[in-house]
């Protein structure tokens, strides 16, 4: 098959391109690259350096047929997003339509969607979240991927454009950077390995920081690679229902550091206040994504991890 993909400069789906080039497909990346890496672009794949919301992108499509689209560019920061809501709306909202608009017109089999379950649900009081709750959204950022979810359904139901949501958890793995939803793996990763001390951010009552489902790059190409056949006119929680502290993610790491004799600065971390938008608690129940498409997390936290401390190592020593 020939599948699009928009946004396969960074983290995620450069790892998504990977793995449809490695199982025989055709790829073909749209990319901006204004928070993604052109080292981070599979050469085997036919790159466009365009922006999403360009016109322009209909020639791209008329072009190269593609039979699937899977679609993870997008204005990626909760804060951003808070500061310069059109912005989001711009790439989040508009940019989608424009993609929607060339699927309906050049028959695209299918769309696959990329939407964050880590952030849509808000502070849900169903805890793990499954997909029957219903969302309330607490960014711009969570509220334009509700929007574009309802988007997908309404072009369903009105061109018969088939589809599936995949609504990650917080994913971490090689090739992050610190500025995304779940930068806090790279980043303290980053900060330890250069002997920085990292902050954990915490409200006054939560002193072990916030909780987070962090799900491993690896197990979520597995989902991208399922849902090419499986899961259509459905949403998807993906993430492994584990609940993490910053302060357990830190201590891992501290671990794992020790075991690898890593120098530390100190095992103990600084403290900050929780940031605008900074959700309490967030946990995934993927028993729907394991019934309806076979998925579920393989990774553990701490293999995970030990993979993005070589990660960034092998990075610092070519530097
Ligand atoms: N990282 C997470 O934990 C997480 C969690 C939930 C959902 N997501 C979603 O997964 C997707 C990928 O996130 P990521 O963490 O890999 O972020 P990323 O910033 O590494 O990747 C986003 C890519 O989209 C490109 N892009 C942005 N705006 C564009 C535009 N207007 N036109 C063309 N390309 C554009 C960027 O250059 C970048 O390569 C996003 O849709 C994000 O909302 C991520």
């Amino acid at each position: 098959m020939k599948v699009l993909i928009t946004g396969a400069a960074g983290f995620i789906a450069s790892h998504v391109a990977d793995a449809y080039l490695k199982a025989g497909h055709e790829v073909v990346i749209i990319d901006n690259l204004v928070s993604g890496y052109q080292r981070n672009i599979n050469p085997q794949a036919t790159f466009y350096h365009m922006d999403i919301c360009d016109p322009a992108l209909e020639q791209v499509f008329a072009k190269e047929q593609p039979d699937i689209v899977n679609h993870h560019a997008a204005q990626v920061s909760v804060p951003r997003s808070i500061s310069n809501p059109l912005y989001d709306v711009e790439v989040n909202v508009k940019g989608l339509i424009n993609i929607l608009e060339c699927c309906v017109k050049y028959s695209v089999k299918k769309v696959i969607f990329i939407s964050s379950g880590g952030a849509i649900y808000g502070e849900a009081t169903e805890y793990p979240t499954t997909e029957n709750y219903a969302p309330k959204p607490l960014s711009v950022y969570a509220i334009n991927k509700m929007v574009g979810e309802s988007y997908l359904y309404f072009y369903h139901h009105q061109y018969g454009l088939n589809y599936t949501v995949l609504r990650y958890a917080n994913v971490y793995g090689p090739r992050q950077v610190s500025h995304g939803e779940a930068g806090v793996v790279s980043l303290f990763t980053e900060q330890m390995l250069a002997g920085v001390t990292p902050t954990i951010f915490r409200y006054p009552d939560q002193p072990e920081g916030m909780i987070r489902d962090y799900v491993y790059v690896g197990d979520v190409v597995q989902a991208n690679l399922l849902a090419l056949e499986h899961g259509e006119g459905q949403a998807f929680n993906i993430g492994t229902c584990t609940p993490t502290s910053t302060l357990k993610l830190y201590q891992e790491l501290v671990r794992l550091f020790t075991s690898l004799h890593l120098p530390l600065v100190t095992s103990l971390p600084l403290f900050g206040i929780a940031r605008q938008g900074d959700l309490r608690n967030s946990m995934l129940d993927f028993s729907k994504a394991r019934r309806n498409l076979g998925w579920e997390p393989k990774v553990n936290l701490a293999e995970g991890l030990a993979n993005v401390i070589s990660y960034f190592s092998q990075l610092r020593s070519n530097a």
